[in-house]
């Protein structure tokens, strides 16, 4: 079974997705931990009902960012994690982490990359407004939301689409399309 650690910020709905489809088997692998940065995130919340161990981390209680990642790298290295699957983790990855797991590191973004780096990317999309945007699956790089693509999946916006259906159809595609990009990945490395 390949070892998978997701790292996430908020809600954790991507998360929950990779765990579901580990035990439908899917994905070949199991999400081993969890790890979130921000106290009340909701995903330590999703991690307890799914039996997932979470370890949260306050980066305010580091002397570094590189204090910080050499911590992260300590939990990925005794846990024997193979692959990193960010999903809504809200914090730039440094070089160190980025070279102690290089090209095993991977990210879900709400468009169609290159278009709308950043945060807001769903709304920036519909508020361009484009006709088309979608969902990719990235490796990670310095460069935010700039690393080569792995999978992607577009979508049309709907006239007189509000931004709320459109966000959750942009959910569902990511629900699905990660696990599948994650097996894609682990057949790969
Ligand atoms: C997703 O839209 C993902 O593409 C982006 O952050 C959001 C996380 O949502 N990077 P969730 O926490 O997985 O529900």
């Amino acid at each position: 079974m390949r070892k998978l650690a997701v790292f996430a910020s908020g809600s954790g709905s991507n998360f929950e997705a990779i765990v579901k489809a580990c035990k439908k088997k899917l994905i070949n692998g199991e999400v081993v931990f969890v790890l979130y940065d921000r106290k009340n995130a909701f995903v330590s919340e999703r991690a307890k009902r799914l039996g997932i161990k979470s370890i949260y981390l306050n980066p305010n209680d580091f002397s570094s960012k590189d204090a910080y990642e050499d911590e992260i790298i300590y939990h990925l290295t005794i846990n024997k994690i193979e692959l990193v699957c960010l999903a809504g983790y809200m914090r730039i990855i440094s070089m160190k982490l980025i070279l102690a797991y290089l090209d095993r590191i991977i990210n879900i973004h709400p468009s169609l990359l290159p278009a709308f780096k950043g945060k807001d990317a769903i709304a920036d999309a519909y508020n361009y407004p484009v006709k088309i945007t979608g969902v990719s699956v990235h490796h990670v790089v310095l460069e935010v939301d700039g690393g080569k693509i792995i999978a992607q999946k577009a979508l049309i916006i709907k006239k007189d689409e509000s931004l709320e259906s459109l966000t959750k159809r942009i959910h569902r595609i990511e629900h699905q399309l990660y696990p599948l990009a994650i097996n894609k990945i682990l057949e790969e490395i």
